[in-house]
C-alpha cells in the first residue's frame, strides 16, 4: 500500500537514476507543490538542484524575506531574485485583469531563464505538477501556476528546451502534503493557503501602482494575521484583502473623507473549483474591520464578500 516513506524511497531512487550528475532548475513559489518537489529533489541530489525564487513585487507583506529565509533553514540551495521593480513597472497603466496576468506570466518566463543560463551546464526543469495538474492539462491549457503553461508566449525560452522532471505528478493534494510532513518540512508551509501566481495584481481592482501593493499588503497582513491569532487560519481554505478601484465617502473627525475600500474574502473550498464564503464570527469582523480602519491610511471602509461560487469567482479578477 502507499505510504508517504515508501514514495520518498522510490522517487529518491529513481531521480538519482535519472538525473545521474546533471543539474536541475527548480522555480520556488511558496507553495506547497513547489516546495515538496525542492526538498524531495534535493534528497536526492543534493545541490545539484538549484532553486530559484523570484520576487515579482506582488507577494504578501514580508513573504518574499520570510520564504526565502524558511527555504535556506531547510537546507535548499535556492537563489532570491528581486524582480519586483520590473514587474510593477510593466504593470504600469494596465487594468485588464487578462493582460495583468499575461503581462506576469512572460515576465516570470524572463527572469527565470535569465536565472536558469547563470547556471552552468543545466540539463532539467523541475516543476511542482501534481495530478489535478496533469488532468487539467490534458482538457485545457494546464495549470497557470507551473512554466510550462506559458510557453506559447513568442519564442520558446530556453528553459523550455530541458528536460523535464516532475515527481509528484501522480500525486494528489493531501498525498503531497502527508510526503511534504515525512520530509519533515514545517505544518507552517505546509498548511498555506493557495494565493495565485499573479499574486496581488489581481486583487488590486484596475492600475497596480506601488502605493496600491503596499495598501493592500497591509489590509492582507493584518486579516491573515487576525485569522491565525484566532485559529481561524487552518479551517479556510484560502483567503484574504481585495482593494477596490473606487473610492467611498467617510468621516473622520469634523471632516469628510473620500478613501480607498478593501473587501475580505474567506472560502471554503476542497479544490477551487466551487468555494462557499466563510461565515467568520461577526466580532472578529468588527476587529479586522477596525483594525485596518485605523491603521491602513488611506482606507475608509471594509466590506465582507458573501459570494459563493459559482456565480463568484474567488478572486475579484
Ligand atoms: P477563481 O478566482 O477562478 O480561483 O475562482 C480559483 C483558484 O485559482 C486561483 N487563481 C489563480 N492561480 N493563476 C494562478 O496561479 C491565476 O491566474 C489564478 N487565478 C485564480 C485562485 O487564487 C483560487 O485559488
Amino acid at each position: 500500500s502507499w505510504t508517504p516513506e515508501s514514495f520518498i524511497q522510490s522517487s529518491i531512487e529513481s531521480l538519482r537514476r535519472k538525473i545521474g550528475v546533471e543539474k536541475v532548475v527548480l522555480g520556488l513559489s511558496g507553495g506547497v507543490d513547489s516546495t515538496v518537489t525542492a526538498v524531495l529533489l534535493s534528497e536526492a541530489i543534493g545541490d545539484q538542484l538549484h532553486c530559484i525564487f523570484v520576487n515579482n513585487g506582488l507577494l504578501r507583506k514580508n513573504e518574499f524575506q520570510n520564504v526565502l529565509h524558511q527555504y535556506r533553514d531547510m537546507g535548499l540551495n535556492v537563489k532570491g531574485v528581486d524582480a519586483s521593480e520590473r514587474f510593477l513597472e510593466a504593470l504600469r497603466g494596465v487594468t485588464d485583469p487578462e493582460q495583468k496576468r499575461k503581462i506576469i506570466g512572460r515576465l516570470f518566463i524572463e527572469v527565470f531563464d535569465e536565472e536558469a543560463h547563470k547556471i552552468e551546464d543545466v540539463s532539467f526543469l523541475a516543476q511542482g505538477t501534481i495530478y489535478p495538474d496533469v488532468i487539467e492539462s490534458a482538457s485545457v491549457a494546464g495549470p497557470s501556476s507551473t512554466i510550462k503553461s506559458h510557453h506559447n508566449v513568442g519564442g520558446l525560452p530556453d528553459v523550455m528546451k530541458l528536460k523535464v522532471v516532475e515527481p509528484l505528478r501522480m500525486l494528489f493534494k493531501d498525498e503531497v502534503r502527508r510526503v511534504g510532513a515525512a520530509l519533515g518540512i514545517p505544518d507552517e508551509l505546509l498548511g498555506r493557503h493557495p494565493f495565485p501566481g499573479p499574486g496581488l495584481a489581481i486583487r488590486i481592482l484596475g492600475e497596480v501602482t506601488p502605493e496600491k501593493v503596499a495598501l493592500v499588503q497591509e489590509a492582507d497582513y493584518i486579516f491573515i494575521n487576525g485569522l491565525k491569532e484566532e485559529r481561524l487560519y487552518d479551517h479556510v481554505w484560502q483567503a484574504g484583502a481585495i482593494l477596490l478601484d473606487s473610492r467611498s465617502v467617510g468621516v473622520m473627525g469634523d471632516e469628510r473623507t473620500y478613501e480607498y475600500v478593501v473587501a475580505l474574502r474567506a472560502v471554503h473550498s476542497t479544490d477551487g473549483m466551487t468555494a462557499d464564503w466563510v461565515h467568520l464570527p461577526y466580532e472578529f469582523l468588527a476587529r479586522i474591520s477596525n483594525q485596518i480602519i485605523n491603521r491602513v491610511p488611506g482606507v475608509n471602509r471594509v466590506v465582507y464578500d458573501i459570494s459563493s461560487k459559482p456565480p463568484a469567482t474567488i478572486e475579484w479578477e
